[in-house]
């Protein structure tokens, strides 16, 4: 799709439909009079995602509503964006969208939420899948301004690289588990090193055997699929000793493994590799936008499933980072991976600033719901500060309590610790917290770190007007504008 900026006047439109905004509560001046028609007898209209075609034998319009205008901010006008080339899609060959010029908005800021609304609107998980699938027809989006600016360009190219990547986080989401294993992740992770001349470091099963990374390599030996543990490194500031760590939960498929799933919704599953696809996506963007900072990514990749050598409920593993975990349940494995890959990049990478990001637990749906990411850290301004760069890009995340009341409910009668929270007054207690305090405890001397729990924001369960249903690609945009 090309997305090009013009700065015309709308009776000058070429295109195939012109995409109008219409603001809640406000009086459009548009000089078409049947949409002047229109809008006088709908003085209603303009309820955010609303739209309404208007034919007119010189032009076709689609008016869109954008809501409140105090309540616009990057998220809405992503999706707004969005919605106008996701109704479009099948229909056009080349549409137009005006966007005014809009207070307490940058040039740049609208460029980049235009371009990755119009980006994620575009993409269709089932696109190799169906048989029936057929082409859209939209190539062509215009973006037509009040008065050029350098700013809208810049945005559109980072709001390109940052699509791409959500894109290609969410299409690894999607994925079926029989096509996207962790070889097939890996070969992508291999295609974007050679590609953007990233350094890349593979773990097999045998190499983290002989590491000591015996929490993943738990996980690891219940399925016949080889499982990896992959770096990458970028390097963007040699002066500085700072390195940002990225690592990344990559669970190709989740069946619980010997304490099995229930099989409802088991399908689902496939997305408990969201936390490597987001971190794989970032590391693409930043080989893209190099900004002048260190950052290395590390993916746990693995499935879960009960194979004839898969660990069993108390069996007690050595992990990379020192300590030994009791596995009292085998679905927990995601904290297991991630205390091997969280160790590596410290211990190996010498990651001085960690974020993970994982699927981690159910218990974080319960308590937030559908919209929000859970955040736990034990440094209040790191996590703060990650919270605002979600917060600017429209991903909404909160924090949740680690305090140390919360460090005995992981404490194990025979290891270190349990690799699930108990003696709350209630088996599931604190579900999220006993899951980041668990992994917590492979933080070395203390450095910063967030755990995000993103099992309710990695996957949509419903189509929306601008994006289709499936995986979401979570947390790129935010760890992108948190390094910026
Ligand atoms: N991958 C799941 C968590 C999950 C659940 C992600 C729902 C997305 C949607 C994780 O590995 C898991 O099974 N966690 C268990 C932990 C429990 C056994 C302590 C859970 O949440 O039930
Ligand atoms: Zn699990
Ligand atoms: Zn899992």
């Amino acid at each position: 799709m090309k997305i090009q900026l013009a700065t015309k006047p709308l009776t000058d439109i070429t295109t195939q439909l012109l995409v109008l905004p219409v603001f809640q509560g406000e009086k459009a001046k548009y000089q078409d009079p049947t949409v002047t028609d229109f809008l006088n007898t709908q003085p209603q209209f303009g309820k955010l995602y609303e739209n309404q075609l208007i034919y007119t034998p010189k032009q076709k319009f689609l008016l869109l509503g954008f809501g409140k205008k105090d309540n616009l901010n990057f998220e809405k006008l992503q999706n707004l964006s969005g919605t106008a080339v996701k109704q479009s899609l099948q229909g056009y060959k080349s549409i137009s969208l005006y966007i005014p010029t809009l207070d307490n908005f940058d040039a740049k800021t609208v460029g980049e939420a235009i371009v990755l609304g119009a980006e994620i609107a575009s993409y269709d998980p089932a696109k190799d899948y169906k048989t029936s699938y057929t082409q859209p027809v939209l190539t062509q989006v215009e973006i037509v301004v009040d008065k050029a600016d350098r700013g809208y360009q810049e945005g559109f190219k980072i709001g390109t690289i940052m699509a791409e990547s959500i894109n290609l986080a969410r299409k690894l989401g999607d994925m079926p588990p029989n096509e996207m294993t962790p070889t097939y992740f890996l070969n992508t992770a291999k295609k974007i090193a050679k590609d953007t001349k990233l350094k890349i470091t593979i773990i097999d099963e045998k190499t983290a055997k002989k590491k000591g990374m015996g929490a993943f390599t738990g996980v690891a030996q219940g399925s016949e699929e080889p499982s990896y543990i992959i770096a990458l490194e970028y390097r963007g500031d040699l002066k500085s000793k700072e390195i940002w760590g990225f690592i990344g939960k990559g669970v190709t498929f989740d069946t619980g493994g010997i304490s099995i799933k229930p099989s409802s919704k088991m399908e689902e599953m496939k997305y408990d590799m969201s936390g490597a696809g987001s971190v794989l996506g970032t590391m693409l963007s930043i080989a893209k936008l190099r900004p002048k900072v260190n950052v290395v990514a590390v993916m746990a990749v693995t499935e879960n499933l009960p194979g004839g050598k898969a660990q069993r409920p108390g069996d007690i593993v050595r992990s990379y980072c020192g300590k030994t975990a009791e596995v009292i349940n085998t679905d927990a494995e995601g904290r297991l991976v991630l205390i091997d890959a969280l160790a590596y990049a410290q211990k190996d990478l010498k990651a001085t600033k960690l974020v993970d990001l994982a699927t981690l637990t159910g218990a974080v749906i319960v308590a937030l719901g559908d919209f929000y990411t859970g955040a736990f850290g034990n440094n209040r301004e790191f996590t703060q500060r990650l919270i605002e760069a979600g917060a600017s890009v429209g991903e909404k995340i909160w924090e949740l309590p680690l305090s140390e009341e919360y460090n005995k409910m992981i404490q194990s009668e025979f290891a270190d610790m349990t690799n699930v929270g108990h003696g709350g007054s209630m088996p599931s207690a604190a579900g999220a917290i006993t899951g980041a305090k668990f992994i917590e405890q492979a933080v070395l001397d203390n450095r910063p770190w967030v755990h995000l729990d993103i099992a309710a924001t990695a996957w949509d369960l419903k189509s929306k007007p601008y994006q289709t249903a499936g995986a979401t690609g979570v947390g790129i945009k935010t760890l992108i504008k948190l390094i910026s």
